[in-house]
């Protein structure tokens, strides 16, 4: 149990497990995307550049795929504590997929990025685009001319909003991370930055992170079994 009372602040990040009961696969597992793809095929600047049509074709698969997933009940629990807790409660998502929106989540940053967003690599500029495209010659372009890449943060490029969360983080009283393994950084070093401002840390997924030793607790099962029951508030 996470006990939870009326002075504490919570800090939640979530990683590819808290969607894996909605059907969506992780990363790192046996049958996980980097097991199916090379990072640098898909997910980097020098793939973007030298074949764009891959790397639109993997996001765009994953469009469709995600288009039929639907939250699972711990992006439900989060979105409900959310709800009890205000603006003492703020979640920091590393996956691309929407099931913390669909969810009802409204205080949260996707330091990935997301799918369903293409951005200008000339000018920056952020569109919804949920398109699923067969073909490089049917992708979007910006209003200053240039073709859209996915709004996903690719290895090498740095996460947004990075000050915000960090901010978050230091005036946090609870970190509590889920689903996610402790190998990418700098979201594996947030436990020990919370840490470090005093808070209490507690990580919740179906196995120990590689990151474990910094959490003061680390809960083993599945996200939808356990994050449902777990938090207790006082407050
Ligand atoms: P990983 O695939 O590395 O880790 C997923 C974690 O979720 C593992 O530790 C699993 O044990 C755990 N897990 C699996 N099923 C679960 C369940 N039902 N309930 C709870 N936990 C479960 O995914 P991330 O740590 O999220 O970045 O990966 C971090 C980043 O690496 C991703 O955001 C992505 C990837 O490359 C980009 O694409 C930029």
């Amino acid at each position: 149990m996470i006990e939870i009372d009326e002075h504490d602040k919570i800090f939640v990040l979530t990683g590819a497990g808290i969607s894996a009961e909605s059907g969506i696969p992780t990363f790192r597992s046996g049958s996980g995307l980097w097991e199916q793809y090379r990072i640098e095929d898909v997910c980097t600047p020098k793939a973007w550049r030298k074949k764009p049509g891959l790397v639109w074709e993997f996001y765009s698969a994953r469009r469709a795929h995600a288009k039929t997933t639907l939250p699972n009940d711990a992006h439900k629990a989060l979105a409900a504590l959310e709800t009890t807790m205000g603006d003492r409660f703020f979640l920091c998502t590393q996956n691309v997929d929407n099931l913390h929106e669909q969810a009802g989540s409204h205080r949260l940053t996707h330091i990935h990025g997301e799918l369903f967003k293409s951005r200008c690599p000339d000018c920056d500029k952020v569109v919804n685009d949920d398109k699923v495209y067969r073909d490089l010659s049917e992708v979007g372009h910006c209003t200053c001319g240039a073709m859209l890449r996915p709004h996903i943060v690719f290895f090498q490029e740095v996460p947004l909003e990075l000050d915000a969360v960090e901010d978050r983080i230091v005036k946090s009283t609870l970190l509590v991370s889920i689903g996610t393994s402790g190998t990418v950084a700098p979201a594996n070093e947030f436990v020990n930055l919370a840490r470090m401002a005093g808070a209490r840390t507690v990580y919740i997924g179906l196995e120990a992170p590689e990151n474990h030793a910094s959490f003061n607790q680390v809960i083993l099962g599945k996200a939808g079994e356990v994050v449902p029951h777990v938090f207790q508030v006082m407050g």
